[in-house]
């Protein structure tokens, strides 16, 4: 059995205070809840404070991205090193926003993934189609390229430490959420991708979340299905009412 993992991705979004405050409202609306893992994602500025609020509580912290280096002149960037001396155990790399407005590309997301990984974190890999893509029936060929390129070079012991997520960009912010049939559709063949890398037991091991517009009232349908394994919450992550809501769905 997998355990659901049912992660808050509150991208450039909230103040100190303001995430703070949410971080202190949710963990009493989800601490019972003993059969989903949990985990937040501010931003960078808020990752410390939002940690030391979170500690010794149910709900695990992670970064939105992470380089691939230790440290140095790298203006900007952050490292897993970081991330972890911070409070995180986990971060995302390859959210649609980083490929498509960053421009990070198949080949430096491998590398930061191997990096985070090395580094000690638990990795959210995400993946996922454009509406053209999917229209013009690319979509199986861009999801495997995204899964293969992306995780070339792991060990299966690696993979015990990343959780893949799903997220068509159609789906992304804008209300329209995928069809529990046509996300359960994609994960299926995500996991038989990771099979033919890494085997049976890897593949049937590996939890797929699902993102893309998720909701409290979407949440339990798309959780019901057999390879909907969590979800990687945008909008909806930052308000504790519905977030718990979620959370509440997957229990
Ligand atoms: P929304 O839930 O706002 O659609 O965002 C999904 C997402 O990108 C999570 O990483």
């Amino acid at each position: 059995m997998r355990k659901p993992i049912i992660a808050g991705n509150w991208k450039m979004n909230l103040k100190v205070a303001e995430a703070v405050a949410l971080a202190e409202a949710l963990k009493p609306l989800v601490a019972d809840a003993a059969a989903v893992e949990i985990v937040v994602c501010p931003t960078y500025v808020s990752l410390y404070s939002v940690a030391k609020a979170l500690a010794g509580s149910n709900i695990a912290v992670g970064g939105q991205d992470a380089y691939v280096k230790e440290s140095g002149a790298y203006t900007a960037a952050i490292s897993p090193q970081m991330l972890a001396d911070a409070g995180c155990t986990w971060t995302i790399i390859g959210h649609s926003e980083r490929r498509h407005i960053f421009g990070d590309t198949d080949t430096l997301l491998n590398e930061k993934l191997r990096f985070a990984l090395a580094s000690g974190l638990k990795v959210m890999f995400c993946i996922g189609e454009l509406l053209e893509e999917r229209k013009s029936g690319k979509m199986e060929d861009v999801i495997k390229r995204q899964v293969v390129e992306g995780l070339k070079g792991l060990s299966s012991a690696d993979l015990a430490n990343v959780v893949l997520a799903y997220e068509p960009v159609w789906a992304i912010g804008t209300g329209e959420t995928a069809s529990p049939e046509q996300a359960e559709e994609v994960h299926v063949f995500t996991r038989a991708l990771v099979r033919d890398m890494f085997g049976a037991d890897a593949a049937e091991a590996i939890r797929i979340q699902y993102g893309g517009s998720v909701k409290a009232d979407n949440a339990a349908e798309l959780l019901a299905k057999p390879n909907v394994d969590g979800f990687l919450v945008g909008g909806a992550a930052l308000k504790a009412d519905s977030f718990a809501a979620i959370i509440k769905a997957g229990c």
